[in-house]
C-alpha cells in the first residue's frame, strides 16, 4: 500500500545516485517534479477548466468542460525500483505523513482544513507539497487537492504558494490549473466519491477556492487516506516553512455515512526533525500537525 512511496523514492534515489553532484530540482531536462516524484513531462496533462478524467478500458480519456475528448492517454505500469537509504536534508519524495487504510464500506469523503504556512526563509530553488490524499490499495493512484511552494509542472514560482488538484495514474499526471494563494489563507480540501457505477468517480478540490476541482470517473476505489509533507530540493531545514502546518477540521466519512473508528499512523523524519503529530485522533475533527 506505500507503492507509490516506494516508486517516487526509487525513481529519485535513481536520479540522484545518476546525477549526485547536480542540483536535484531538474536533473534531466525533460523530467518534472510532481506529487508523485520525477516524471516525464510528456505524461502531464493539465485538464481544462470544468474538464474530467476517464478510465476507458486501458486508456484515460480527458474531456472538456462541454464532453468533448480533447486527450486520449495509455498508462505504462510503474516498474518497481528498490528503495534505498535516505540521508538527512538530501531526502525528497514524502516526508512526514499521517495516514489510515480503510477496509470497511468505501471512503465517501476526505476533508481536511489548513492555513498557508510563511514562506520559507531559505531559497533554494526547493518544491514543497502539503496535502490531504486518498489512494488505492494497489498505490498505482492518488487523488489530492495540493497546496505547493515553488515550480512545479502546473507552474509557479520560487517564492509563491499556489494550490490545484492532481491525479496520478500509473506513470500518467493529471493537474487543474494552478491557482496563486497567500500565506495565512485558509484551504478547504477534500477528496469525494461522486459516482460509482464501472468502477468509482471522484472529485478533488479546494471546496473554498474556485477552479481547483478535477473529477475522475470509473477508477479504482481509493482506500489509504493520507496528510502529508512532501519535498524535493531542500538543503537547509529552513527551506522549510518555520513552525508547524496544522490540519483540522479532519472529516473522512464513509459512504454509509458512518464516522469508522480510525487510528492515524504517522511516519517522521526524525533525522531532521521533521514529524507528524496526532493531536485529537479519529474521523470527525481530526487535528494532525505537520512539524517543521
Ligand atoms: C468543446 O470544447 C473544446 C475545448 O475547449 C473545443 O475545442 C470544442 O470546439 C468544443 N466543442 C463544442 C461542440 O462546443
Amino acid at each position: 500500500m506505500r507503492t507509490s512511496i516506494i516508486r517516487s523514492l526509487g525513481i529519485t534515489a535513481l536520479f540522484a545516485s545518476l546525477l549526485a553532484p547536480v542540483a536535484l530540482a531538474f536533473p534531466v531536462v525533460n523530467t518534472v517534479l510532481t506529487p508523485g516524484g520525477y516524471s516525464d513531462r510528456t505524461k502531464i496533462t493539465a485538464v481544462p477548466p470544468g474538464g474530467r478524467i476517464a478510465h476507458v478500458g486501458k486508456d484515460i480519456h480527458v474531456h472538456a468542460a462541454n464532453g468533448t475528448v480533447v486527450h486520449i492517454v495509455t498508462p505504462t505500469p510503474h516498474k518497481s525500483s528498490p528503495v534505498t537509504k535516505a540521508r538527512a536534508l538530501a531526502k525528497t519524495g514524502w516526508i512526514t505523513f499521517a495516514s489510515w487504510f480503510n477496509t470497511g464500506a468505501p471512503i465517501g469523503s476526505f476533508k481536511t482544513s489548513w492555513t498557508v504556512p510563511p514562506a520559507p526563509v531559505g531559497q533554494h530553488g526547493q518544491l514543497l507539497y502539503l496535502f490531504n490524499a486518498i489512494e488505492p490499495a494497489t498505490g498505482d493512484a492518488i487523488m489530492q487537492p495540493v497546496l505547493q511552494y515553488g515550480i512545479s509542472p502546473a507552474g509557479g514560482s520560487q517564492t509563491q504558494w499556489g494550490v490545484a488538484s492532481w491525479y496520478l495514474f500509473s506513470d500518467q499526471i493529471f493537474h487543474s490549473s494552478l491557482i496563486p494563494v497567500s500565506v495565512g489563507q485558509r484551504l478547504d480540501g477534500e477528496v469525494q466519491l461522486v459516482g460509482a457505477s464501472t468502477g468509482f468517480d471522484y472529485n478533488s478540490q479546494f471546496t473554498n477556492i474556485q477552479g481547483t476541482g478535477i473529477t475522475v470517473v470509473g477508477g479504482e476505489q481509493l482506500v489509504w487516506a493520507t496528510i502529508t509533507l512532501e519535498a524535493y530540493g531542500v538543503t537547509v531545514i529552513n527551506d522549510y516553512p518555520a513552525g508547524s502546518t496544522v490540519f483540522s477540521g479532519t472529516n473522512l466519512e464513509l459512504v454509509s455515512g458512518e464516522f469508522p473508528s480510525i487510528t492515524w499512523s504517522t511516519l517522521n523524519d526524525d533525522a531532521d526533525g521533521l514529524s507528524t503529530v496526532v493531536d485529537v485522533g479519529g474521523s470527525t475533527s481530526a487535528t494532525i500537525e505537520i512539524r517543521y
